[in-house]
């Protein structure tokens, strides 16, 4: 509902992997853009969104195959700025009737250099100081002859037309990627297209701020809205920025499953309710969540049991405040993008994550999603917008079914609060160490094994516990974190000496993949 009426850039995505790096690369330059799958894309919907230029992604197909991904040609006719990048250079020469080849020797992965035609053409400023390009390359088709109109502006070794252009229609395509990493002058060439286009760049979180408010207030009128408040970035950015719209007529209910960290509850309670003024309902229901998983070892069946006991819970706070019309969510840009799936059919289930699906719904109510059009670090900049803490705001993710995951094997509150205990010195000790941002999430686990110790002078017989600290960008990946060795022995120490009921540590050092970052 939050639609930002800034000017936009459409990326019509055809499938790539990096289709979100060009958006990511547009947002920091304060571009709105908006990503959509090609097959949803005619004249009236290109009209409805009106970009101010179009971007055309990457993608797996083959433009020489019977029914490839493709557009109306006529998008090349509206006199829209358009950068067509591998695939999306491709189909756009073929669509005005250039020519594409494929054969095995012109494949190029990788690494590949980029040399200048020595033309000149504003999508090329900054670029070629010496002649070359270093690229990122992905393609075995290539471009073998340019439409009318068109000129080339630079060539790889097997790709004759990397770079080329109708500068009088603002058509741009390269073969290579310029939004990854690896494409060091890549971003520049984005940059470039983007002041071509004509864009005034004033995406901010601040003009964000000012225009969801507004929309919020007009969307909600005098209704009454909710909001599940965990703690995490995402509801706490949510919350704070309903509450500016609306005050009072929001109320956000913060519910106790009795799996969360040390001082967690008490820390989020007071900050909301005192700091912030929010109405705020503290959900204490931490007996029904254990009660309801005990006996119960496998993560799968615990996730589901959390997830449905979250929206009964929810349900009932909810019903005890009246005609509530609304319910906020802090659903990300991520989570909307409809990705597109060559393979066919459904990637693997590997965890279902908590969320509160179906909870609209059931309840009947409709949603306010104000952070849908937002990446991660961007719903962070906009936390920091609305005043909320730094130290809350770089908060590693905690996921919803909390300590559930991290105690394999049954859960009993004695596990949980021997959990806590070692977990906030670990955490405790990375802070100390200055260590807590280089680390994208760490945590600690407690093991369903006991092992015999030896501790002044008597035999010890106690649970296990195992370190996890992890460097990532999106979760997605991730690599273990090299502490010194003098850390982890401090830090083992110190949990194994003030934690009754420890007697082992472990770190763990498996990367993703093969593991996952939690245990289970
Ligand atoms: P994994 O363990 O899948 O974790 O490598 C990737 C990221 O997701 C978080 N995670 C969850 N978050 N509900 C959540 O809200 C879940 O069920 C869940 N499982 C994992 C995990 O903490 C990490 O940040």
């Amino acid at each position: 509902m939050t639609k930002v009426e800034s000017e936009l850039l459409l990326i019509i995505d055809f499938g790539s992997q990096f289709t979100q790096l060009i958006a990511r690369c547009l947002r920091d330059f304060n571009v709105y853009c908006e990503i959509h799958p090609f097959n949803k894309i005619d004249v009236p919907f290109i009209k409805n969104k009106d970009p101010l230029a179009i971007i055309l992604s990457g993608g797996p197909a083959s433009t020489l195959n019977n029914d490839s991904p493709t557009i109306p040609d006529i998008i090349y006719h509206l006199g829209i700025p358009i950068l067509g990048i591998c695939y999306g250079q491709q189909l756009m020469i073929l669509q005005l009737k250039g020519r594409i080849k494929s054969s095995r020797e012109s494949s190029e992965f990788g690494r590949a250099v980029v040399n200048s035609a020595n033309k000149i053409s504003d999508l090329l400023t900054g670029l070629f100081n010496d002649g070359m390009e270093t690229v990122w390359m992905s393609h075995r088709d290539y471009v073998s002859e340019l439409p009318v109109g068109f000129e080339v502006y630079g060539s790889s070794p097997k790709a004759p037309y990397a770079i080329i252009a109708n500068e009088n229609k603002k058509l741009f395509g390269v073969q290579f990627h310029p939004e990854v990493h690896h494409t060091p002058g890549g971003k520049k060439l984005i940059e470039n297209f983007v002041k071509i286009s004509g864009f005034k760049r004033n995406w901010t979180m601040d003009s964000y701020r000012k225009k969801a408010i507004k929309q919020i207030k007009e969307t909600v009128g005098g209704k009454k809205v909710i909001c599940a408040l965990s703690g995490g970035v995402d509801s706490s950015v949510v919350s704070i920025l309903l509450k500016e719209a609306i005050g009072k007529q929001l109320t956000c209910i913060f519910v106790d499953n009795g799996l969360l960290r040390s001082g967690e509850a008490e820390e989020v309670v007071t900050m909301f309710r005192e700091t912030y003024n929010v109405d705020l309902i503290h959900a204490k229901e931490q007996d029904l969540f254990i009660q309801n998983l005990k006996n119960v070892t496998d993560p799968e069946r615990k996730r589901k049991i959390i997830g449905s006991l979250f929206i009964d819970v929810f349900e009932k706070y909810a019903q005890s405040l009246g005609d509530v019309e609304y319910l906020a969510q802090g659903t990300l840009y991520p989570d909307v993008i409809e990705s597109i799936s060559f393979s066919g059919g459904p990637s693997a289930t590997i965890k279902s994550h908590h969320n509160v699906g179906g909870l609209p719904e059931r309840m009947k109510v409709k949603l306010i999603e104000p952070l849908k059009e937002l990446f991660k670090d961007e719903v962070r900049a906009l936390g920091k917008e609305l005043g909320l803490p730094k130290v809350f705001i770089e908060r590693h993710p905690f996921p919803g079914p909390g300590l559930a995951i991290r105690c394999p094997g049954e859960i009993t509150t004695e596990k949980l609060e021997i959990l806590r205990a070692a977990d906030s010195i670990y955490i405790n000790q990375i802070k100390r160490h200055g260590l807590y941002n280089d680390i994208w999430q760490a945590f600690a686990v407690i093991l369903p094994v006991k092992t015999v110790g030896v501790m002044g002078d008597a035999r010890t017989y106690d649970y296990a516990c195992a370190l996890r600290a992890v460097t990532s960008v999106d979760g997605m990946t991730a690599d273990y974190f090299p502490f010194d060795h003098s850390f982890l022995t401090e830090t083992a120490t110190k949990i194994i000496n003030e934690v009754e009921g420890i007697n082992r540590v472990t770190y763990d050092i498996t990367s993703k993949p093969p593991g996952t970052i939690e245990w289970e």
